[in-house]
């Protein structure tokens, strides 16, 4: 069942089966076809597959077609055998690259990175200082046909029998799993998917990274009982009301992670990176993009629990400061008790749109931005470009957010010197990409 209110023709050609030629690669775990004159976005393809594209969304009227490759007419050389029994059209909706080498999910992303950079802001990717690659991770370079287990936190949906499973694609249904390959084995050792759920309707599984701590978020079915858990493993347990809000069942309400020789405390539904070499790797990255110099002040806008505020404060030293603004408030206490030890710091709670214009600070030498999916929109750039910073770091875990954010940048005065793109999401179509930007070098 498909949870979205359309007229019945917008579907009208869903089932329909069309034997297409597939071409590039497009942002969002697809590629592009077309049928008589009308665009598909076909999953489990790759490009230059010839393959039967069975449509699932979509009708003659449709600006696109969505369909699944339901038959490999013609594989790619890089087309593998999908390791996980779960994955493939109509499946699990987690993995969008299970059935492509891992490093052609690599060369995929750099094509997704170069197409938004190009259409989007306007950069070539000498432009935008990037070599065109997308590193992995340390430990993840796998063999075909292997899975790097890298997923510490994964948010399970349950059935109306109370299984535990995955969500299909752009579906509210659930695809029953025994094991989720890419779950680091912190999170399979919990065994969430042995279990029965009743009453219960989704369960996030956390497994830290920087200590022992394991969490599960139980959001209960309206008018469900929590149950009492008994897991693999001891873990803490909280609970989501019908509001949204998270209580502590039992053990601690958060995890704590290590990142840049401290440890972090993260609440539940406060925001820490998923893969466990991501938020060292983006630390470092950040940091020798921008070079901190001692006494300099700097804004960590988006700021989470406090990550890059902190490594920041330890490089500006005692005669610097820092500002963090991050709009959770339980992230905001817990970057306040992160940093507590270092008093050049504040955190101010509160949307960076708002709050930055209300601190009144006209300048600043160094400034990251690590906003959420949507990007920091044109205001945000505008207000930090105005601010006058040596190096600005730009964090961005959508390219497409990046790459119009960049266009701004390019119209206030900021030019990327360098850019870094990590796969942080292996066997999914997402990527993290680094950006150093600099003034504009003064034409005369
Ligand atoms: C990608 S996370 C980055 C967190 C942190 N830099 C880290 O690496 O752990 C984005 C953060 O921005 C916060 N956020 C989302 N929209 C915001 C806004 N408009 N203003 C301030 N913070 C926002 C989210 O709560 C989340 O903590």
């Amino acid at each position: 069942m498909q949870h979205r209110t359309k007229a019945p023709e917008a579907d009208a050609l869903v089932g329909e089966r069309y034997e297409v030629e597939v071409g590039p690669v497009a942002h969002g775990g697809h590629c592009v076809a077309r049928h008589e004159g009308q665009v598909l976005f076909v999953r489990h393809a790759l490009p230059g597959e010839r393959v039967i594209a069975e449509v699932t969304e979509g009708g003659p009227d449709s600006r696109f077609l969505r369909a699944d490759a339901v038959e490999i007419l013609q594989a790619s050389p890089d087309r593998v055998e999908a390791p996980c029994p779960f994955s493939g059209p109509g499946k699990c909706g987690g993995c969008d690259w299970q059935h492509a080498a891992p490093g052609a999910q690599r060369r995929l992303k750099v094509q997704v990175i170069t197409e938004q950079l190009e259409r989007l802001g306007g950069l070539t990717p000498q432009e935008a200082g990037w070599d065109g690659t997308v590193e992995p991770a340390p430990g993840d370079k796998v063999a075909k046909g292997e899975v790097p287990a890298w997923r510490t936190r994964v948010q399970y949906a349950v059935d109306a029998d109370g299984h535990a499973g995955l969500r299909r694609h752009r579906s509210h249904e659930v695809e029953r799993i025994d094991r989720c390959l890419i779950a680091a084995p912190g999170v399979s050792e919990l065994g969430v998917e042995s279990r029965d759920w009743p009453g219960i309707a989704t369960v996030e599984a956390i497994s830290a990274t920087g200590s022992s701590d394991r969490q599960v978020i139980i959001t209960p079915r309206p008018g469900g009982r929590l149950p009492i858990v008994e897991l693999d493993r001891p873990v803490s347990v909280m609970r989501v009301d019908e509001q949204g809000g998270v209580h502590r069942v039992h053990g601690r309400g958060f995890v704590r992670e290590r990142a840049d020789d401290r440890t972090w405390r993260v609440g539940s539904g406060g925001f820490w990176q998923v893969h466990p070499m991501a938020a060292e790797l983006l630390v470092e990255a950040v940091m020798q993009g921008l070079t901190p110099r001692k006494g300099e002040t700097a804004l960590d806008l988006y700021c989470g629990v406090g990550l890059f505020a902190g490594a920041l404060a330890e490089r500006v030293g005692e005669t610097g400061a820092v500002l963090g603004i991050e709009s959770g408030k339980r992230a905001v206490e817990d970057a306040r008790h992160n940093l507590g030890d270092l008093d050049r710091v504040r955190i101010e709670q509160g949307k960076v749109e708002t709050v930055l214009p209300r601190t009144g600070i006209t300048e600043a030498d160094l400034v990251v931005l690590d906003p959420p999916r949507t990007g920091a929109g044109h205001a945000t750039v505008r207000h930090v470009a105005s601010l006058g910073p040596r190096r600005i770091a730009y964090v961005a875990c959508d390219p497409a957010a990046l790459a119009r954010d960049l266009r701004w940048f390019g119209e206030a005065g900021y030019v990327p010197r360098r850019m870094r793109a990590f796969d942080l999401f292996p066997m999914t179509h997402h990527v993290e990409c680094v950006v150093i930007l600099e003034p504009a070098p003064k034409s005369s």
